[in-house]
């Protein structure tokens, strides 16, 4: 959507903060032996005390109040009877619609111990989602997104999953201006319009290039396999540069 009063950017901030509080608490609640089901029963009550509706099932009647993915799962994983385990990496995507507006937020969380190349992918997933961040601003071009962030996975070494695209969001979870690239995309030429509101959320890999359809309906697979973080905030183009909707406070 684009913002065109005060009181929609009041609302979209709202449920932005709501959305960046539950992800929070999630990532500190995560520990190894706790089910993913139990993970997104804590977002839901978070989401319900604050009187939020989650987004994926109202949207999509998805099968729980956040998406949970691990491992070779990087997006849409439906929670359930999985248990993290130590050396798991975990992704949770939080989503929320309240007083007709949504905001979406996502972060990867490695469970320790580690390996060192997991823990450099979580640092530079989160930089390659701030690369993004950087380039969004009332009449800048929309392709700058993907093209600073191909340089900077280039520069490291990292593979951009190229078919998982950042969206328009506020309105509804999924809407104008549609997909927008978090990699190099040259047929891109629209400008982000004075309060266009959308989401950065690149997904950076030790190897993947894509996200393929897995054991059920909903949940995405790395294509090829390999560790892959996903890093997601919604952002307004004004003509002060990027505004981050989703941060925890
Ligand atoms: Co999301
Ligand atoms: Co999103």
């Amino acid at each position: 959507m684009t913002i065109s009063t005060e009181d929609e950017l009041e609302a979209l901030r709202v449920i932005g903060r709501i959305v960046a509080n539950v992800l929070e608490a999630m990532g500190k609640t995560l520990e190894p032996g706790m089910t993913t089901a139990e993970l997104d029963a804590i977002g839901r009550n978070l989401l319900e005390a604050a009187g939020a509706r989650p987004a994926p099932e109202l949207a999509y009647q998805f099968p729980g109040a956040t998406c949970i993915s691990i491992n070779e799962e990087i997006a849409h994983g439906i929670p359930g009877a999985r248990v993290i385990r130590a050396g798991d990496l975990v992704n949770i995507d939080v989503s929320a619609k309240k007083a007709g507006f949504f905001g979406d937020t996502g972060a990867s969380f490695a469970v320790p111990p580690v390996t060192r190349r997991v823990e450099a992918l979580c640092r530079d997933g989160r930089r390659a989602m701030w690369t993004g961040v950087r380039e969004v601003g009332a009449g800048k071009p929309l392709r700058g997104i993907g093209e600073a962030i191909g340089k900077f996975a280039k520069k490291g070494g990292y593979t951009l999953v190229t078919n998982l695209a950042s969206h328009g969001v506020g309105r509804s979870l999924h809407e104008e201006p549609g997909e927008v690239a978090t990699w190099p995309d040259r047929r891109e030429r629209r400008l982000m319009g004075e309060g266009l509101v959308f989401t950065v959320e690149p997904f950076l890999s030790l190897g993947a290039r894509e996200a393929v359809e897995g054991h059920d309906e909903w949940t995405l697979l790395s294509a090829p396999r390999a560790p892959t973080v996903q890093y997601e905030h919604t952002v307004v183009a004004t003509k002060n540069g990027p505004l981050v909707l989703t941060l925890a406070g």
